[in-house]
């Protein structure tokens, strides 16, 4: 069966999605799919396979040959719906979460007010602009994480102990989104959840995964991408942690409206689970956390993949 492949985009997370569409390719390939691969520039430009430009009409043309779109960006510009919505107005079933939920999942400070509404717990924060940066330096309680409402990766965020570093650290989200998260420092240990939705409502959460930093601090950019992490999975964790942190996944991916799989990240307190965030087109690299989760439920990669064509097309 053919399906396409995306990769590319324009986000800063361009790299880390050509690395997520390669290796669904490679996968899906090896499993017999023919795959159609299309890739988005920085600029914004299509590509095919061969690297030629086919402009947006040709991409459609493309995305109608096929069954079904793997959608692999992460980021504004098509982790956010505007990909999913792309599909829907082609009219091809695409794997993942439907145009809302990415554009509510992309938005911290929406999940933020989805979660608290549900009940999941968030780190308490303050939303901040140009017209707030305008009219005064900003205070918060210290020490805080700066980050853009909108990226991933953590592009654009900084830990941030006092005061002279914020205006800088806002400065510098700013350049990434219009608007930025100014949020309290939650300590706790960073735990990921995959929750897999399918098309008769089942959900399905992986074993946890948890992300020991090499590096002082949080997990940021460096230390997602330079090896220095170490994941555990399943993370450990007692009977009643791995209760309510399924039970808190599965909530905020039904309240954003997600589906296919995403994975929800959390900080796991004295008190309970924080929520981070929720990736909606996570990473998918054979060792990205999603992958190394299902694989811990005995799901394999290429099979992970076959089930979410499968429930993209059903
Ligand atoms: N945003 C990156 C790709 C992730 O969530 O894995
Ligand atoms: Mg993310």
């Amino acid at each position: 069966r053919r399906v396409v492949v995306i990769g590319g985009g324009t986000s800063c997370e361009h790299e880390v999605s050509l690395a997520s569409a390669a290796a669904v390719t490679e996968a899906l390939t090896a499993a017999g799919h023919a795959v159609a691969a299309l890739t988005i520039d920085r600029d914004g430009q299509w590509r095919d396979h061969a690297g030629r430009l086919v402009g947006l009409a040709g991409a459609v043309e493309v995305l109608r040959s096929c069954v079904a779109v793997v959608p692999m960006l992460h980021g504004p510009g098509g982790e956010d719906g505007t990909l999913a919505a792309l599909c829907e107005l082609a009219g091809v079933p695409y794997v993942g979460s439907p145009v809302r939920a990415g554009a509510l999942a992309m938005d911290k400070w929406a999940t933020k007010l989805i979660a608290e509404a549900v009940g999941v717990p968030t780190a308490p924060g303050i939303l901040v602009n140009r017209a707030r940066t305008a009219a005064g330096a900003v205070t918060a309680p210290l020490p805080a994480v700066v980050k853009p409402v909108s990226a991933g990766s953590s592009y654009g965020v900084s830990l941030v102990h006092d005061a002279a570093q914020l205006t800088a650290a806002v400065e510098a989200a700013l350049t990434l989104d219009d608007r930025v998260l100014v949020e309290e420092v939650v300590c706790g240990r960073e735990i990921d959840l995959a929750v897999l939705g399918r098309p008769d409502g089942t959900r399905t959460v992986a074993p946890p995964l948890e992300i020991v930093t090499g590096h002082a601090g949080f997990f940021d950019l460096a230390a997602k991408y330079d090896g220095s992490a170490r994941f555990l999975v399943p993370a450990p964790l007692s009977d009643a942690q791995l209760g309510v942190l399924r039970e808190a996944a599965v909530t905020v991916y039904d309240a954003l409206g997600c589906a296919g799989v995403a994975r929800v990240d959390f900080f796991l307190t004295d008190a309970g689970p924080v929520l981070n965030e929720v990736n909606t087109m996570p990473g998918f690299t054979s060792h990205s956390q999603v992958p190394r989760m299902f694989a811990a439920a005995g799901v394999a990669y290429p099979e992970l993949l076959e089930l979410l064509i499968a429930d993209a097309v059903a």
